[in-house]
Parts: C-alpha cells; sequence; structure tokens
C-alpha cells in the first residue's frame, strides 16, 4: 500500500487525477470504477481540465459507479447518476452506452443486483477503482456489519451515513433508506485501487482503515489485503498516520 500524504484537497485532487490519467493513457479502454461523494469533486474537474486541453480521451473509457440510491431517479440531482453526468460525464467524451450505474429505479432488487453483477463480470474487470472513504469507514455504501458484503446487494444506511449525506439534500428532502452498493468482493477485483480521503472529519475513519484490524466494522480495513492500493489524504484526513507512514 503507498500512502500520500499531501497539503490539501487541491494537491490530493491533482495527484488522484493524475494516477487515473496514467491509466486511461496506458489503456484507453479501460474499465474505471468510479465513486460520488465530495471527495472526488476536484478529481473529476481536473480531468476535464486535461480533457479540455486535449490531453485526455474517455472515447473508449468504460465506467462503473460504486452505488445509487434506490428510489432516486437519475434525473433528481442527488441520485448518483445525477452527480456523475453534473460532475463529469457531461464535460468528456465519454460513450452514453460506455456509462454504468446501478438502477436506483429498479426496486427489485435481486434484478437490479443481479443486473449490475452481471455487467461487472461482463466487463473483464475493473482496472482502476477509486474510492471515497465514509466517517464510519464505508466504502461505496459497504457499511460497518458482521461480514463483508461480496457482491451488489442493497443497503439499509445507518443513521450516521444519512446524516453525513444530508448536507446534500434539501431542506424539506430526507435522504433515502436505501440504496445499492458494489460489494467488497467485487471491489477487491479491480486490478488497482485509489482511495482519497480529506479533511479532520476523516482522520479516524483514515487511520482504522489503513492500520487497524481487518474487520467488516470498518469495512475500508479490507484494503490491507490488496496489493495495488494508493491512498492520497490530505493533512487533515492524515493527522493520526502521520507517524505511521
Ligand atoms: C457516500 C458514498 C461513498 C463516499 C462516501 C464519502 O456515502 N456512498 O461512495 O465515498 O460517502 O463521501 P464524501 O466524499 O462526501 O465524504
Amino acid at each position: 500500500m503507498k500512502i500520500y500524504i499531501v497539503k490539501d484537497e487541491k494537491e490530493l485532487s491533482r495527484k488522484a487525477a493524475n494516477i487515473i490519467s496514467a491509466q486511461v493513457i496506458m489503456k484507453p479502454e479501460a474499465n474505471l470504477g468510479l465513486a460520488t461523494g465530495t471527495s472526488p469533486i476536484g478529481t473529476y474537474a481536473q480531468l476535464i481540465e486535461w480533457y479540455n486541453k486535449g490531453d485526455l480521451d474517455f472515447s473508449e473509457v468504460r465506467s462503473y459507479n460504486l452505488d445509487e440510491y434506490v428510489g432516486l431517479p437519475a434525473d433528481h440531482e442527488q441520485s448518483y447518476a445525477w452527480f456523475m453526468h453534473h460532475y463529469l460525464f457531461d464535460h468528456v467524451n465519454i460513450k452514453p452506452e460506455n456509462i454504468h450505474i446501478p438502477n436506483g429505479m429498479e426496486l427489485d432488487a435481486e434484478v437490479a443486483c443481479t443486473t449490475y453483477d452481471r455487467l461487472l463480470e461482463e466487463s473483464g474487470g475493473i482496472d482502476l477503482q477509486l474510492l471515497g472513504l465514509g466517517v464510519n469507514g464505508h466504502i461505496g455504501f459497504n457499511e460497518p456489519g458482521d461480514a463483508f458484503e461480496k457482491t451488489t446487494h442493497k443497503v439499509k444506511l445507518t443513521e450516521s451515513t444519512r446524516q453525513a449525506n444530508a448536507r446534500l439534500f434539501k431542506e424539506d428532502e430526507s435522504v433515502p433508506e436505501y440504496a445499492y452498493s458494489m460489494g467488497i468482493k467485487s471491489i477487491m477485483q479491480a486490478r488497482k485501487i485509489l482511495l482519497i480521503a480529506n479533511g479532520e472529519n476523516k482522520a479516524e475513519a483514515v487511520k482504522k482503515a489503513l492500520f487497524g484490524p481487518v474487520t467488516p466494522e470498518v469495512p475500508a480495513s479490507i484494503l490491507q489485503l490488496h496489493n495495488q492500493v494508493t491512498v492520497i489524504v490530505d493533512e487533515a484526513a492524515g493527522r493520526l498516520i502521520k507517524d505511521l507512514v
């Protein structure tokens, strides 16, 4: 595991975007596993900037997103489909048919999850999986629990996750109770993983994930068992690990 503690979110975004660009340049038809949340926004903005300069081409890239809220249509501003279009897809030349996101409007969980797993299987594997980190150590929407969920599954979001994500919803909207999330096995099967986290409120989760015991109570701790993980955190999120790296 390679861990970088960088000065701030700007530096983090630049470094993360560099790694994603390198992947796309080396393999133009790369399968990218993508994440939502505030953490990757700067990274996506940097990728867009380089795309506009002509340095990046997404025409052959395939994307697979980690998760989606159950019950939110793709045009709902809080859906992860909307997020991805707004912060990345609408600004680069990725082909619409190459974009994959769990279908939050498929209310039959069995159908939604097996369909997504089939797509992942048929993809030939994710080359680079970008991950953010929940304050409770979740990745995707794999919440702390008694066991690691292997494949795409329906998740009942924890209160702490719903509260953390409430800031992105309007006052009269409530955070959905359920989401579909790629499973831990699918995430771990990615050839390379890039985990990013910034801000003081992630410091505890960063320490537990990277240096604590590997346990489903801290879903991100499983990443310690993957041999191609790069972690980029800013100084605030890396506060509790700076003497350990
Ligand atoms: C959300 C997403 C995760 C994301 C995490 C952190 O719940 N499902 O994929 O990594 O929370 O979000 P943020 O980057 O906004 O802190």
